[in-house]
């Protein structure tokens, strides 16, 4: 038999100096990369290295995606639907974002973490003026963002220019834009005409010019993506039900983690079916967009 050495003893959170609730890990292994700055997702974009991006609303599950090697987390306003049982992300606050983006940041921070954070500027908080976008954006960015994200074209090209030059770097978003979900009459894939697919593309070729640098693609056919995504030259395409041909992907944390009660999109993968752990979960995706086994085309996209 062999002899067993007596057991260590384990040191209580109050012994470590840590909290007795949802202690975070002391130091991301992630420590030793170097901080996610734009200018890294721009070269990992002109390298063809695929991008990570997950949502996430707490400091928790934050330093967890962080661990595991997830290079930018978005504070979606979709924490309407999975934190607070919201019908849509309509329903969401200016307040709302800066408490979940305060919490996130606070987390990446105290564990050391180096992730890209991006938060939402929710419905109603961008649309009226370009003034009133950089005031909401403002509040974001002191919560911690590093990113904001807004949703549209045509019209926010002007909005995105003027945030922009202010020094607030800015993620796009076209396709599916939850926002407007009630003008669109449904979740529903956007720019399968060749008309509509036509007008994605202007937009998205004057958002770049006015420079946004990151541009989430939303349930947009993968052909239109994938020739997006060659177009654009300094604005990484970020893809949730756009294919596997963008330069990054993003899911949304509980759909990812299977912990969704309703019908579960298309576009997502529950990486939790094979993962012991929620950390695993997020490491397999990770692995599996870097890889390029995620999405698969034939699977997740139109
Ligand atoms: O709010 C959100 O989580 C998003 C993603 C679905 C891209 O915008």
């Amino acid at each position: 038999m062999v002899p067993t050495s007596p057991a260590e003893p384990v040191p209580n959170a109050s012994e470590l100096g840590g909290t007795p609730y949802g202690t975070l890990p002391p130091a991301s292994p992630m420590a030793s990369r170097k901080p996610i700055s734009l200018p890294r997702i721009l070269e990992m974009r002109s390298r063809g290295e695929k991008i990570t991006m997950l949502t996430a609303y707490d400091a928790t599950f934050a330093a967890v995606a962080d661990a595991a090697g997830v290079e930018c987390i978005l504070i979606g306003d979709s924490l309407g639907m999975v934190c607070q049982g919201l019908h849509s992300t309509v329903g969401v606050s200016l307040e709302d974002m800066r408490y979940h983006t305060a919490s996130v940041s606070r987390g990446i921070r105290r564990a050391q973490g180096t992730a890209w954070l991006i938060a939402d500027l929710p419905f109603g908080s961008y649309q009226e003026s370009k003034e009133q976008a950089f005031r909401s954006a403002s509040v974001l960015m002191q919560a911690g963002a590093h990113m904001i994200k807004l949703e549209g074209g045509g019209w926010t090209t002007e909005v995105v220019h003027f945030l922009v030059e202010r020094g607030i770097p800015v993620c796009a978003h076209l396709g599916l834009t939850p926002q407007t979900v009630h003008a669109l009459g449904g979740y529903r894939v956007q720019g399968r005409t060749g008309a509509a697919a036509d007008i994605l593309k202007q937009q998205a070729h004057a958002l770049e010019d006015a420079g946004a640098s990151m541009l989430v693609l939303e349930m947009v056919p993968a052909d239109v993506s994938a020739e997006l995504t060659q177009a654009l030259q300094h604005c990484a395409t970020i893809g949730i039900g756009a294919g596997k041909d963008t330069a990054g992907q993003v899911l949304v944390l509980h759909d990812m983690l299977g912990v969704n009660l309703g019908k579960m999109p298309k576009f997502v993968r529950n990486f939790m079916l094979d993962a012991s752990s929620i950390r695993g979960a997020m490491e397999a995706y990770v692995a599996a967009v870097k890889d390029g086994s995620f999405p698969v085309n034939a699977l997740h996209a139109w």
